[in-house]
């Protein structure tokens, strides 16, 4: 067994919407993550997927809980020895449009990664050292001159990566790379990503909407909702015993691609009217149809964590 990489323990997220109320977007989270490991993250749209991620890369202060790197608790390094530490924790973005600045080229846009680590050496290993990233990526190094809008959203997505790797980071939080991307092309990304895994022995945190999508890239995955891990177990078993009501909701929306059996298929409506809105007109989730608020994980069988 490898050693965790990244230990995420109690970790909460709440945010001051003023007049009193709190927004309580991470509520509580815990697990680790393995060097080598991929681990997928799963729930609807506003559960805290992405707020989960940039707290774990400190790019929000946490209100309460603790994550270590390689042992170190973050939270706990000053400005300086986190800056450092950003060099090992990277994020790639769902939006490859509004991710890259459209007044850069792409030697600028990855040239600036480098210049704020002072990794980017003289103006020739600058320029090396970006062609090499964009070879990384497959894409065109003869390209590095072109803005973004030259490229297509696959393309921008590699851009993306290559800006992420340009620091030689150990942990990669993917915050759904391939959601914004043509179908027939986000195989493509996904393939890259797991190519670049194994060839640089990157780690993983991946955040996708479903299960479908993470399960062939995960080794373990992570459902939360609103707030809170409900369920985390090794894909293929998450998949073949889902054990938490709202994992079986969720896996009740991937389509099946057999027509009649999908046609036949009940779904399990989280949002229909018998069971109300589960979020309130400003997003804030107002109901909570599982009732997790004493619940805790529990093991039921080696490694599939449910919340009881
Ligand atoms: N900076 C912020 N200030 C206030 N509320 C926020 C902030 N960021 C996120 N939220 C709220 O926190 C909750 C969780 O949002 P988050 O973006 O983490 O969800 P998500 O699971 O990533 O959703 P999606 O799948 O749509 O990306 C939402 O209700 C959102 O409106
Ligand atoms: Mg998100």
């Amino acid at each position: 067994m490898s050693q965790p990489l990244i230990e995420v323990e109690g970790l909460k997220k709440y945010f001051n919407l003023g007049r009193g109320n709190i927004l309580k977007a991470v509520n509580g989270i815990d697990f680790s993550i393995n060097e080598g490991e991929t681990l997928g993250v799963v729930g609807e749209s506003g559960c805290g997927k992405s707020t989960a991620g940039r707290t774990i890369l400190r790019l929000y202060e946490p209100t309460a809980g603790s994550v270590r790197f390689n042992g170190t608790d973050i939270y706990k390094l000053s400005p300086s020895k986190m800056k450092a530490m950003r060099r090992d924790m990277q994020m790639i973005f769902q939006d490859p449009y509004a991710s890259l600045n459209p007044r850069f080229t792409v030697t600028d846009i990855i040239g600036e990664a480098l210049d704020i680590h002072n990794m980017a050496g003289s103006r020739k290993e600058r320029k090396k050292r970006v062609e090499e990233l964009l070879d990384l990526v497959g894409l065109n190094p003869d390209h590095a001159t072109r803005y973004p809008h030259e490229f297509s959203g696959g393309q921008r997505q590699r851009i993306g990566i290559a800006r992420a790797l340009a620091v030689n980071p150990k942990f990669i939080i993917c915050d759904e790379p391939i959601s914004a991307l043509d179908v027939s092309i986000q195989a493509q990304v996904v393939n890259l990503l797991q190519d670049l895994q194994k060839r640089l022995g990157l780690t993983y945190l991946f955040i996708a909407h479903d299960l479908s999508m993470v399960k062939h890239i995960s080794d373990r995955v992570a459902v939360m909702y609103m707030g809170r891990v409900v369920e985390l177990a090794p894909s293929e078993e998450l998949y073949a015993n889902p054990l938490h009501a709202y994992t079986k909701t969720l896996l009740s929306a991937i389509p099946v691609p057999d027509p009649e059996i999908e046609a036949n298929k009940k779904h399990i409506l989280l949002n229909d009217e018998a069971a109300g809105p589960i979020h309130s007109k400003d997003g804030a989730p107002s109901q909570d149809l599982f009732n997790l608020d004493n619940s805790q994980l529990v093991e039921v069988s080696k490694g599939h964590w449910v919340a009881m």
